[in-house]
């Protein structure tokens, strides 16, 4: 992993009000956040395995905005080793996981290259569209050739605030995505999709896999 991440200060202050009410409401509820969803769900399992086939045990992924960090112990009973980022300080500590660090997906601390794999759950549909394209080449950055990356998503179109949940009216920003415009993004950052599954759980969830290019 790199030292430190130069862009994080800058980003902080800068920071859109999007990510920031964003960020702040889940500030607020982390607790209640990993408590409803320690459980996790059979389509979870069924993407670590598919992430999991693809990567030799051993290697190093990052869960990419981790929340408290159900999921690192998925993808390290798996057989990776795996660091988790997020945003927002209180997911990462009332998690309690090791190897986690705060950082905005949009500039990861990590060397060029550094990573196996990206893991990215139900994240990237909180950054507004206009980010979006360079988060994901921001994950091609920091994903080898033939590394993995991951992507569980709200599938639709729009993006805007949506309030009232996990006990609190506080607002988060959410960004929908199409298999088209989530996969063309993907393609032009050299990101080859392999696989694409969906499945409703109060929303609906598309859920895509693929490979980085030589
Ligand atoms: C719905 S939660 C998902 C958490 C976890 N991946 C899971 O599935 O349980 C969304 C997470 O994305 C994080 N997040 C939002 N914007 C982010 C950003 N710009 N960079 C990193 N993490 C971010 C939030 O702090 C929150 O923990």
């Amino acid at each position: 992993m790199a030292g430190g991440n130069s862009n994080f200060p800058r980003t902080l202050r800068a920071m859109d009000l999007e990510i920031r009410d964003t960020r702040s409401t889940y500030e607020v509820v982390a607790g209640e956040f990993a408590r409803a969803q320690a459980e996790g769900h059979p389509e979870l399992r069924h993407d670590i395995d598919s992430f999991a086939r693809m990567l030799p045990p051993a290697l190093l992924v990052a869960d990419v905005g981790c929340g408290p960090g159900r999921d690192l112990t998925l993808l390290r009973a798996a057989g990776m080793r795996a660091v988790g980022f997020d945003l927002t300080e209180a997911m990462l500590r009332v998690g309690g996981r090791s190897g986690v660090a705060q950082a905005d997906m949009r500039h990861l601390p990590v060397r060029t290259g550094a990573l196996d794999g990206i893991w990215c759950q139900a994240a990237l549909l909180h950054i507004p569209h206009r980010y979006a394209p360079a988060v994901v080449a921001e994950f091609a950055r920091c994903v080898r050739a033939g590394g993995a990356v991951h992507l569980a998503v709200a599938e639709g179109s729009g993006e805007g605030w949506e309030e009232f949940a996990y006990g609190s009216d506080g607002r988060r920003w959410f960004a929908y995505h199409t298999e088209e415009s989530l996969g063309g993004l993907l393609a032009a950052h050299g990101l080859a999709v392999v696989e694409v599954r969906r499945h409703h759980h109060r929303r609906d969830w598309l859920r895509m896999l693929a490979v980085r290019n030589a």
